[in-house]
């Protein structure tokens, strides 16, 4: 069965084709460097960007996955969480599309795209071996960080365990680097400069250390490398600025391992997995790597490009509402501040 899976909840405006065991045959993202210059998304830009890429991007993932729209199967469209504005550009593009060429689409949700993306195969990579159920899984993106446990691929399958009280661990990464004047995404760019930081380098507050708690909070470290800049200005040489990204990073990255194993202990898993944007970290896939070795457990990891925003992963997660023969065609709409806690398996996996 191939499905056409759009994507267009933030800044990214993808279209992807992908089969029902998750073989990607084209994955096209268009990022919006229209928001650059603010430090942020502005959400009216971002809904201009998706009208104005979507159709493009469309076309450009038929003609590379050689298909035509009589081809597909069915439609997968995200339409929770995100930008109200953004989600509903991508949602009337997938109903326009739907009733104009007699097909199903199903809505799905983003967090859930990102926690099946683990199983994505593309054909210019080596073969992947995802991995098996039940997982604990980290999603740590710009807009949500929270731990689940995996139990299926359908909604009621899936458990939040703890989120994060305050700001995504990606939004502490974009937070920070405008503090130091890298501009927007935040991620990549700590990301290249701590390599060659000292992480021990500045004075910065640990993220809910010593706490056993499955729940994360990073506005306290946001704001003490805040408080730092006010006190000692932006880092005037190259030497200063990659040790505090690196400090920084080491913070995030200590929390975010730490507690998926703690997770991974408390369900009893022998598998964890990590997705969203920041699980393209590379100190964060080193490091839960050697955890996870350590503690005897799977580490699943997505390729990089199957962690940041893209339709490939919203195509896979509608696959199996599709294959049952389900269709959202009358109902679908958007849903822009639903949690996954609040429409999952109900009842808290958060313990101390
Ligand atoms: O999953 P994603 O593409 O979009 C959301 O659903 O939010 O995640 C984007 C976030 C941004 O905050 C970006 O700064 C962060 O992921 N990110 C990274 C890296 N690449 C992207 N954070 C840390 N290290 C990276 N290499
Ligand atoms: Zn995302």
């Amino acid at each position: 069965m191939l499905v056409l899976g759009l994507e267009s909840s933030c800044d990214e405006t993808g279209a992807a084709i992908v089969d029902d065991t998750g073989r990607v045959l084209a994955d096209v993202v268009q990022s919006q460097v229209v928001h650059a210059e603010f430090g942020g998304i502005v959400p009216e830009l971002a809904s201009r960007d998706h009208l104005k890429n979507g159709g493009p991007v469309l076309h450009q993932a038929l003609a590379k996955a050689n298909v035509s729209l009589a081809d597909v199967d069915g439609i997968a469209v995200t339409c929770r969480p995100g930008l109200s504005g953004a989600l509903l550009v991508g949602v009337q593009l997938a109903r326009g599309l739907a009733w104009a060429c007699d097909k199903r689409v199903v809505g799905v949700d983003h967090l859930v795209g990102h926690l099946l993306a683990v199983f994505l195969s593309y054909p210019d990579l080596p073969a992947a071996d995802p991995p098996k159920l039940p997982f604990v899984a980290l999603l740590a993106s710009g807009g949500h960080t929270a731990l689940y446990r995996v139990d299926g691929f359908e909604l009621d399958r899936v458990r939040e365990l703890g989120a994060t009280r305050d700001d995504a661990a990606g939004e502490a990464f974009d937070k920070v680097a405008k503090a130091l004047g890298l501009g927007y995404p935040g991620g990549p760019v700590i990301d290249r400069l701590a390599k060659e930081g000292n992480p021990d380098g500045i004075p910065l507050a640990r993220p809910m250390s010593g706490k056993h708690t499955l729940e994360f909070s990073f506005s306290g470290l946001k704001t003490s490398v805040a408080r730092w800049v006010e006190e000692h200005g932006r880092p005037g040489d190259d030497q200063t600025l990659r040790d505090v990204c690196a400090t920084f990073q080491r913070r995030v990255v200590d929390t975010l391992v730490k507690k998926l194993i703690l997770a991974a202990r408390q369900e009893r898993v022998e598998t964890v997995v990590i997705a969203g944007g920041v699980a393209a970290n590379r100190e964060l896939r080193e490091r839960a790597k050697t955890a996870a070795e350590k503690a005897g457990l799977r580490l699943v990891v997505p390729p990089f490009r199957a962690c940041t925003d893209n339709a490939a992963m919203i195509a896979f997660a509608g696959s199996t509402r599709l294959a049952r023969g389900e269709d959202d065609s009358d109902t679908l709409s958007v849903s822009p501040k639903t949690s996954l806690a609040s429409v999952t398996r109900k009842g808290s996996g958060r313990r101390g």
